[in-house]
């Protein structure tokens, strides 16, 4: 529809200033070109989202039904941090998982792990702020870092070492303004699941430098081959911590938008912080009530995750089927995932020249129809990485890769 004229000469409405710093690439650029293309009539085919349903990665129909079982009874606000009945059944969790001290008073649920990610941080920083992220990280963080006016500085993450981050490096990424470290673990993008050896040093500095320890744990339960997801708050109870999970990803619910975090390692006196967090939860009135009662079943239920990540399991085939694949076209390799939904594939540079990742992907898209990420889009400083997600059916991955072959037999830039 055609924008009404404006009456006056006004100044064109203005986005915040404090949004310019703002990068959230991998729904950027890219997507508007994908979309500016179905809009034309082609057909994408998107690996580029983390998000299981669309491919026949169902919710579990014991969630669905206890969702609908308890509609009715979900039309009002609830406690800002969320029905008690979850916040229990969270709690609950970690204590199986060896964090034995939080309660179901320590918990608070989200829309989703993004809006906690946001809320977790608007209640820390200052401006100036720093807070150490992984590279490559999960872009929501560094953006929303910048967001609340911190600066997200980025330690890195070994490729060589199976993407174990480089403890040597975030210490030297520490200063004066340093706050908090963000872990992501199983890890989105590279797929690391990371060694306890690693965490524990991790957790080392944070007790030693006095730092927060935010950790996203959404992916915990998707591991393969045997590799063993260690819960960062089992291993530092005394550090103060803000672990986050959720439904989106295991429970295959991302449109429910159902997430906690829980709080651990905090002392009686070491209030002010949590003072904040709830105040925020208080503002945001509660999180979504008929998602928040997925929890309890969900957690607490059998969990059809295993049935999918072992051996003869639909995402454990397609990541052997995809990672076989991608690392046959000539001149791309890729760490194996241990843990997550993504191969971050690598473009080796003696072969394939690549100066812009992002020019790379939309010429991608437009030739083959076909939508994958930027290594860029996820804080990392080369360019010569791309993301796909192995959600999809294997005939379908086939297709995918047989199209990024293709394309990359002739590319130049
Ligand atoms: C590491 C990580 N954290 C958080 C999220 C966001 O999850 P949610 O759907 O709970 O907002 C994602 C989504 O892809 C993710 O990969």
């Amino acid at each position: 529809m055609p924008r009404p004229e404006r009456m006056c000469q006004a100044d064109p409405v203005k986005q915040a200033q404090r949004l310019k710093a703002v990068r959230y690439d991998i729904r950027g650029p890219v997507l508007r070109r994908a979309l500016e293309l179905e809009d034309a009539g082609h057909q994408i085919l998107k690996l580029n989202l983390g998000n299981p349903a669309p491919w026949g990665l169902a919710t579990p129909e014991p969630i669905v039904a206890d969702m609908i079982y308890n509609l009715r009874s979900a039309q009002g606000y609830s406690d800002a941090r969320g029905i008690y009945s979850a916040r229990v059944a969270v709690a609950q969790y970690y204590q199986t998982q060896g964090v034995t001290s939080v309660q179901p008073e320590d918990v608070m649920l989200g829309n989703g792990v993004s809006e906690l990610i946001v809320m977790a941080l608007q209640a820390l920083l200052d401006t100036g702020d720093e807070v150490l992220v992984p590279s490559p990280d999960y872009p929501l963080w560094t953006g929303a870092v910048t967001l609340c006016g911190g600066r997200a500085v980025h330690y890195r993450c070994d490729e060589d070492a199976g993407w174990q981050p480089d403890l040597d490096h975030l210490e030297s990424r520490i200063t004066a303004d340093t706050r908090a470290i963000v872990i992501i673990n199983p890890n989105n993008p590279t797929g690391a699941v990371y060694s306890r050896e690693v965490l524990e040093g991790m957790l080392d500095l944070a007790r030693r430098h006095g730092l927060l320890v935010f950790a996203d744990e959404i992916y915990d339960r998707i591991v393969y081959d045997g590799a063993v997801h260690h819960t960062a708050a089992a291993l530092a109870p005394d550090v103060p911590m803000i672990s986050m999970g959720g439904l989106s990803k295991t429970y295959r619910a991302a449109g429910f938008r159902s997430g906690w975090l829980a709080i651990s390692g905090f002392t009686g006196r070491d209030t002010d912080y949590l003072e904040g967090l709830q105040l925020l939860a208080n503002m945001r009135l509660c999180p979504n009530v008929p998602a928040q009662h997925a929890i309890q079943t969900a957690l607490g239920g059998y969990q059809s995750i295993n049935a999918l990540i072992r051996p003869g399991g639909r995402l454990h085939e397609q990541r052997e089927h995809a990672w076989r694949q991608i690392t046959a076209i000539p001149g791309v390799d890729c760490v194996k995932p241990e843990g997550a939904l993504y191969l971050f594939a690598r473009l080796d540079p003696e072969v394939h020249k690549i100066h812009d990742d992002e020019r790379l992907i939309i010429d991608l898209l437009e030739q083959q129809n076909l939508l994958l990420s930027h290594g860029t889009g996820f804080n990392i400083d080369t360019p010569d990485h791309l993301r796909l997600v192995f959600l999809a059916p294997v005939d379908v991955l086939d297709d995918a890769v047989a199209r990024l072959r293709t394309f990359l037999s002739t590319y130049r830039q």
